[in-house]
């Protein structure tokens, strides 16, 4: 990995290598090891000297998935210190920091000091993820994409846990996608949860996994405001079922792991309380405002961005059987040019929808949204 950063080792090695890696596999020793090189080839930071117990939460990605706005206050809300460090958007699926900076003042790039400063005063504090974190990762994932070597689970474990090892919290939670918008379903997505709980505990971390279902966007809205938005009414508990489900069960996992809960439905417990007693939503404000932004943007929306929009209607009528995310998370990059650009969906799967009747809301600027509403005709299966 140092080899390769230097240029002692050239691309055409580690392309061997990478591609070795994806046709056989490693083992799990194997894998920790890679893992360990590459949170290695960087800065890793040290928290000894923040109070408490740092948890951190990584997701494989997912359209509409803003978990980690509602995990990170809530979790922080029972007093330990959540401290991420979060990527840009990968492939189809938007990233928390693009989200974060959607909301006007609020600053994504903390110096490390500002950082450990906050986590100190606030517990809670998500920054953009620097070049100094396992820069190995930085430049295998890229090779990867170019030798399409992404989707093997020894490569996938080394790029997330070499990333969470280096960020220093004590206790990791991992979301893991399974399902058509996922990258992985079924045993693969089961397989690669116990490689990241395995790997990371190697480490000698406190890591749990959880896997959740990827076959619709999770919530209803899709795009960056939109999103911090349902996140925001989650917290003052009018949240859509299906994210309130997984952030509780991540939550819960990070009381358990932590220690300050006997068991994870004991943990899912104390979540659901805290979000229901609004000592969640404060934390949101208080983390709001630690980062720059105006807190009272949780009771007044008209404090964040706006845009124009316009409907999809359904030209049949039946049951919403089936939702292409990939499709989604790409018409919904079409509008991301305005910050408040994206969808906000009006049926789930399963859902009677009628001729006429709005499927989904689209918003953005006035000469992207034609394009979407074309594009998105054919995301919705309605039979
Ligand atoms: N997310 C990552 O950070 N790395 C991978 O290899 C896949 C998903």
């Amino acid at each position: 990995m140092q080899g390769y950063l230097t240029g002692e080792v050239g691309e055409a090695e580690m392309s061997a290598f990478l591609m070795a890696v994806f046709i056989r596999g490693m083992n799990r020793d194997e894998t920790y090891h890679l893992t360990m090189a590459m949170a290695r080839s960087g800065e890793m930071l040290d928290l000894s000297q923040i109070e408490g117990i740092k948890v951190d939460k990584h997701s494989t990605g997912g359209v509409g998935d803003k978990v980690t706005l509602v995990f990170a206050p809530l979790v922080a809300s029972a007093g330990l210190v959540v401290s991420k460090l979060s990527g840009r958007a990968l492939g189809h699926t938007g990233g928390t920091v693009d989200k974060l900076e959607a909301i006007p003042g609020f600053r994504v790039s903390l110096s490390r000091e500002e950082f450990i400063s906050q986590l100190k005063k606030v517990g809670v504090a998500v920054s953009s993820q620097t070049e100094e974190l396992a820069p190995a990762d930085k430049v295998i994932y890229s090779l990867r994409n170019r030798i399409a070597c992404v989707e093997s689970i020894p490569l996938i474990v080394s790029s997330i846990m070499s990333k969470k090892i280096a960020g220093g919290a004590d206790v990791i939670v991992i979301d893991v996608k399974s399902g058509k918008g996922a990258f992985m379903s079924g045993e693969r997505a089961r397989e690669l949860a116990e490689e990241l709980v395995a790997v990371g505990e190697m480490a000698g971390k406190r890591v749990s996994a959880e896997i959740t279902p990827m076959d619709q966007p999770l919530g209803y809205a899709i795009g960056r405001v939109l999103e911090v938005k349902e996140a925001i009414n989650l917290l003052k508990g009018e949240g859509p079922a299906d994210l309130e489900d997984v952030c509780l069960s991540l939550a819960g996992l990070a009381f358990w792991k932590a220690g300050i809960c006997e068991t994870k439905e004991e943990g899912r417990r104390k979540a659901k309380k805290l979000l229901e007693c609004g000592k969640a939503l404060e934390k949101f404000a208080q983390w709001m405002e630690a980062q720059g932004a105006n807190p009272r943007i949780v009771d007044d929306f008209s404090l964040l961005p706006s845009a124009e929009c316009q409907p999809l209607i359904s030209k049949k009528e039946g049951i919403l059987k089936d939702i292409d995310c990939k499709k989604l998370g790409e018409v919904s990059h079409i509008l991301d040019v305005h910050p408040a650009g994206g969808i906000v969906l009006r049926k789930k799967l399963g859902d009677r929808v009628e001729k006429g009747e709005e499927i989904a809301m689209v918003y953005g600027e006035k000469e992207k949204l034609a394009q979407a509403l074309e594009n998105i005709e054919s995301v919705f299966f309605v039979e």
